[in-house]
């Protein structure tokens, strides 16, 4: 595989840096450390260095050693998650129930793998942006960003992200053009009855039957109310209600996701959950008050943008190693914001672990320390290609 050799080089630096962060993750909007490190290597490469965005953002600026108006984005994620680590492995979390689960610690450090080469070779005309984003999990850290100017102080034409994908060999990217993850909504239903005695049903009205039918009704917004051809989840995540044997409840509450890929749906999934928890609870003599927030918009990859970044990967990986045509999947992403307000490009590059090897999220899994020159160098290669110097 033509890894980019100066990157291969220092593949053990690499590795080494990876390590420093997956023994000290840390979590939205916290990343204190992450931040500080990431910043102490951007200074000593030679790269510009901006902090505060977002809090815990840090954004590196680098100029080609040629002249250029054109700029683009490169963005990494640094955040970990509210896990009990259980690799076993020598350089794991130091910090009790957080752990890089989904390999943020991997993603930065393949990007400041990108900064470092760039910043010696240079060969490229205008700018490039490393953005490192906080709270990629559950608090939109890019949205933040994104709300706080980041593409007014830090002008770019596109801008792109990468995400490792466990059960993906190692050497192989994927993505598509259009929608490739799903937006991220939550809702919660609190039922609210009567509560009685258990023994006397008769004298109160019950919110536990009232909410298991919701849960089923639910269940048909997916199924009876959306397009056979269009993709839509519904999930009930949790119930509660109740604290003991024999009484009745006053209230239960319900919460989920709902996933999708088109804003339409996002609308349709609202009004089916309202209609159903609204009639089922009524029917029952029950009320109900529904919450529903729509937390990340789809992550959708622009087509020219898209190209180009299969380009640059199919340079490090060859075209048989990069799939272009990706189904995309239900999970969602925050860089779906930047991607609202740019075009660019997302894709997943292999992780390597085999089919039932750990998945992201999982206490068992970490990022695979060799990708990281082969993600560094479609970093690398996506810039110079992008920003390529006239001949
Ligand atoms: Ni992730």
């Amino acid at each position: 595989m033509p890894i980019v050799n100066r990157i291969a080089d220092f593949h053990k630096d690499l590795a080494a840096w990876r390590h420093e962060l997956h023994a000290h993750p840390e979590t939205a909007f916290e990343e204190e450390g992450t931040a500080d490190f990431v910043a102490r290597r951007l200074q000593e490469f030679g790269v510009e260095v901006h902090r505060g965005l977002a809090g815990t953002g840090v954004v590196g600026t680098l100029k080609g050693s040629r002249p250029g108006a054109r700029a683009i984005g490169l963005r990494a994620d640094m955040d970990a998650l509210h896990i009990h680590e259980r690799t076993g492995v020598d350089y794991a979390s130091q910090n009790p129930g957080k752990m890089h689960a989904c390999g943020h610690d991997g993603h930065t450090t393949m990007l400041l793998g990108a900064a470092r080469y760039l910043a010696e070779t240079r060969n490229f005309a205008g700018t490039v942006h490393f953005i490192f984003q906080p709270a990629e999990e559950n608090e939109g850290g890019g949205r933040v960003m994104v709300q706080e100017g980041l593409f007014e102080k830090f002008p770019v034409e596109a801008v792109f992200g990468m995400h490792n994908w466990p059960g993906m060999p190692v050497g192989k990217f994927a993505l598509r053009t259009g929608p490739m993850m799903a937006s991220f909504d939550i809702f919660e239903i609190t039922v609210k009855g009567k509560g009685t005695h258990a023994a006397l049903p008769h004298l109160g009205v019950d919110p536990v039957v009232a909410a298991a039918q919701i849960a089923m009704g639910l269940q048909t917004i997916a199924s009876r109310s959306i397009h056979p051809l269009d993709s839509a989840v519904v999930s009930v995540t949790q119930i509660h209600g109740g604290d003991t044997w024999n009484v009745i409840p006053d209230e239960v509450v319900l919460r989920g996701t709902a996933r999708s890929f088109k804003p339409e749906l996002q609308d349709a999934i609202e009004a089916g959950i309202r209609r159903i928890a609204e009639g089922i609870a009524a029917a029952m003599g029950a009320s109900v008050t529904v919450r529903y927030e729509r937390r990340y918009p789809p992550t959708v990859n622009s087509a020219a943008e898209t190209e180009i970044a299969a380009a640059a990967a199919a340079e490090v990986a060859g075209e048989t190693n990069v799939d272009r045509e990706l189904t995309p999947t239900m999970g969602s992403e925050d860089f779906a914001f930047m991607l609202q307000a740019k075009p660019g490009a997302y894709l997943f590059i292999g992780n390597g672990g085999g089919r039932n090897g750990p998945s992201l999220h999982n206490p068992h899994y970490d990022f695979n320390d060799e990708i990281l020159p082969i993600g560094a160098s479609y970093w690398a290669r996506l810039v110079e290609r992008v920003l390529a110097p006239a001949a």
